[in-house]
């Protein structure tokens, strides 16, 4: 599938309702999956992605059910999964896959989890490595990709023998998805199994678990669940699912390009472990305002509310704790970089060699082809802006990666020519609606 993009001819307005978060998604229907009472989830985002962690569940025992606007998981309890008839397909979702690497790796079963081609070039000894120091039996495919050993899927987990052993376990990355494969295992495990994470990924899981009634603490960057004297039950009424932010930062971003009018993004995500893309902005020049603050359950929610076009944009520096809390916004950021006075130097940012696609690369390689000139380092990448010049008409190839698809359709809002995005079907992974939003708030974007 190709993106065919005009150059915007005026500013964007509208209100925009931006599916679930893709992250809680997940969260929502794997973690009911171990309620022993019906779980309501509102708001369960369209995306492919969740589509996979839907399947998965109903694999291993639970059931999903419509009741009108609500899906309504019926869990199997912590000790009632069922092994899978068949092995799971996780497609090109990293988190189905990790965190179901956690949530088996204590069953008396043995479950296979294999992916779509991106999904099985991605290193799982993150996560391999800690549940086998609990005592989990997991193999996949060992390869040497840009020389460093790791393990890729199909993975293969369990049948586990005896329970899971408690460990205490020092990320070597701040990574979300890691941290909750151990939290998750560490249900199954007798004793107090203990994560510090080296920097503020995001804390969905913590929140989640905490509301369901997982004996998890929290103190700065340490999270405990402690088994100990607990009842072995979680259960909770339901989990509304707010907005999506790493979809509202590419209509963010092009509103702020592009010039808007008033574009409304209501009801998001705003938990601060997600929002490291709106203080870049804001260290930018940008001006996003919030509005309605409210709670969602364990999560913070508002409205997004982008007024008028982003004058003297200037150049910033996203690094550390700051890089981690945008990671999956940082190639839309490297757009709006492009047209931000100076040199934007993004560092501390390696994790994203190991996403959909090897973002430093595809980024770097999407904004040159825009003619932005852009520098890829060992853990980020450096970009020249000019807000006088506007980006050359590209032919960009997604590389079958989501969010370069999406952040070069907004680049090409301010191009001087159409531009075409091919292989942007993994659009669909998370916002499969992009294309009709940005057309809604007035772009003119056609997938062909
Ligand atoms: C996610 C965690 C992040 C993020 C991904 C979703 C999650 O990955 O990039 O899009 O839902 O836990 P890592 O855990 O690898 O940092």
């Amino acid at each position: 599938m190709k993106l065919i993009v005009e150059p915007a001819t005026r500013p964007l307005s509208g209100t925009v309702a931006i599916p679930g978060d893709k992250s809680i998604g997940h969260r929502a229907l794997l973690f009911s999956l171990l309620s022993a009472t019906p779980v309501r989830v509102l708001g369960l985002g369209d995306g492919a992605d969740n589509g996979r962690s839907a399947k998965a569940i109903t694999a291993l025992g639970g059931s999903i059910t419509r009741d009108g606007a609500a899906l309504v998981i019926q869990g199997t309890g912590l000790d009632g999964m069922r092994a899978p008839t068949a092995a799971i397909d996780c497609g090109n979702s990293g988190t189905t896959i990790r965190l179901l690497c956690g949530l088996l790796a204590g069953q008396r079963f043995q479950t296979t989890l294999f992916g779509d081609e991106s999904l099985s070039k991605r290193p799982m000894r993150r996560v391999i490595e800690p549940l086998a120091a609990m005592g989990a039996m997991i193999t996949g495919t060992r390869t040497s990709g840009g020389g460093a050993l790791d393990i890729t899927p199909p993975l293969v987990i369990g049948p586990a023998t005896a329970a899971l052993r408690a460990i205490d376990y020092a990320l070597p990355m701040a990574s979300a998805q890691v941290k909750t494969a151990i939290l998750l295992a560490g249900l199954f495990a007798d004793g107090a199994t203990a994560v510090t994470e080296p920097g503020p990924s995001r804390d969905h899981s913590e929140r989640m678990l905490a509301y369901l009634g997982a004996p998890l603490t929290v103190a700065g960057r340490r999270t405990v669940i402690d088994t100990r004297g607990w009842d072995r039950r979680l259960a909770g009424l339901g989990f509304e699912v707010p907005g999506d932010p790493s979809s509202a930062a590419f209509l963010v971003v092009a509103a702020l390009l592009a010039g808007a009018g008033e574009v409304r993004l209501p009801n998001l995500c705003v938990n601060p472990t997600r929002t490291g893309f709106l203080d870049a902005i804001a260290a930018m020049g940008g001006q996003v305002a919030h509005h309605e603050p409210r709670s969602a359950g364990p999560e913070p929610v508002a409205e997004l509310v982008v007024r008028g076009p982003a004058p003297g944009l200037v150049a910033t520096e996203i690094a550390g704790d700051l890089a981690v809390r945008a990671i999956d916004e940082l190639p839309v950021l490297g757009v709006l970089a492009a047209r931000a006075r100076g040199t934007t130097t993004i560092r501390d940012a390696e994790e994203l060699r190991v996403k959909e696609s090897d973002r430093i690369a595809t980024t770097c390689a999407m904004l040159r082809a825009f003619g932005v000139a852009c520098e890829a380092t060992p853990d980020g990448f450096v970009v020249e802006g000019n807000p006088d010049r506007p980006l050359s008409a590209a032919r960009v190839h997604a590389d079958g990666d989501h969010r370069i698809a999406m952040a070069a359709a907004v680049a090409a809002l301010v191009a001087d020519g159409p531009s075409e995005i091919d292989d942007a079907d993994n659009v669909a992974t998370s916002y499969p609606g992009f294309a009709a939003a940005l057309t809604a708030l007035g772009a003119t974007i056609r997938v062909a």
